[in-house]
């Protein structure tokens, strides 16, 4: 019978139980993974408290207060706190979601917290993203052009950019990426639900000029064809987008592309 060893310090251990807030009644428990780099040894999860009537709404909010009041050396990314920046994504209670626009009150239970899976964990909350990132950059998302620049901007039909609308509001968050077991097991070589679906926002984009020898970089049975439609970097995404949907027609694009040459 073969034998699985799990990689040594990647057991979760019971750790550090804080003290409960006195004289209250809306108590919400927080189980949060915590991991150091300085400590390394395995991972734990501490348990934290607070007083939900003294603490915003959101996931984020019940963050924040356990960093401003009671542990302040709990590290995690944020910025706008609105849902735009993508970088308070984290496993919450088991799903991938933006901890900004989670709210408290629609967990049951005690709220347990851990980084994106399946990444490189660089402190707490803090996943490695920068592989998610260096393939990001590796579709080129930028507008690519060979003809003489126009005076003033490139100019698009309203259906033209009407055909980028679940495409552009993408926050690169990883959301997608870090839910798609075909990036767990492949994300050396497979570019991912994210990377594509700008690969394709930039495919479609209208004014670019080099969709062939884009499609011709994504025609690889690594970066392109690891996606089985498993579909769950749609039912992760927070903005409601569709990366399963835009891999999908790139495929077309290419099997079209080949019907006509
Ligand atoms: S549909 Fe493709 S990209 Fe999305 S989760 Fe499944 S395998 Fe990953
Ligand atoms: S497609 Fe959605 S889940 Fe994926 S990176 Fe973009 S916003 Fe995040
Ligand atoms: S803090 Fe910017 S998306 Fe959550």
């Amino acid at each position: 019978m073969v034998e699985l060893t799990l990689p040594r310090n990647s057991k979760v251990k019971e750790g550090k139980q804080w003290p409960m807030p006195k004289n209250t009644q809306n108590i919400r428990q927080l189980k949060v993974y915590r991991w150091s780099p300085e400590k390394g040894g395995n991972p734990s999860l501490d348990s934290y408290y607070i007083d939900v009537q003294d603490c915003g709404p959101m996931v984020l909010d019940a963050l924040m207060k356990i960093k401003n009041d009671i542990d302040t050396t709990l590290t995690f990314r944020r910025s706008c706190r609105e849902g735009v920046c993508g970088s308070c994504a984290m496993n919450i209670d088991g799903v991938n979601k933006l901890a900004c626009t989670t709210a408290i009150e629609d967990i049951k239970g005690s709220i347990n917290i851990y980084p994106l899976p399946h990444q490189k964990v660089i402190k707490d909350l803090v996943p490695d993203l920068k592989n998610f990132f260096d393939q990001h950059k590796s579709i080129q998302p930028w507008l690519q052009t060979n003809t003489k620049e126009p005076d003033e901007e490139w100019l698009q039909s309203k259906e033209d950019r009407e055909s980028l609308d679940g495409l552009y509001e993408c926050i690169m968050c990883a959301c997608c990426s870090t839910s798609c077991p075909s990036y767990w097991w492949n994300s050396d070589k497979y570019l991912g639900p994210a990377a594509l679906l700008q690969a394709y926002r930039w495919v479609i984009d209208s004014r670019d000029e080099e969709r062939q020898e884009r499609l011709n970089k994504l025609e690889d049975p690594f970066k392109l064809y690891r996606c089985h439609t498993i579909m769950n970097c749609a039912k992760a995404c927070p903005k409601g987008l569709n990366p399963a949907k835009a891999i999908a027609s790139i495929k077309k694009m290419l099997v079209e592309r080949a019907i006509a040459n």
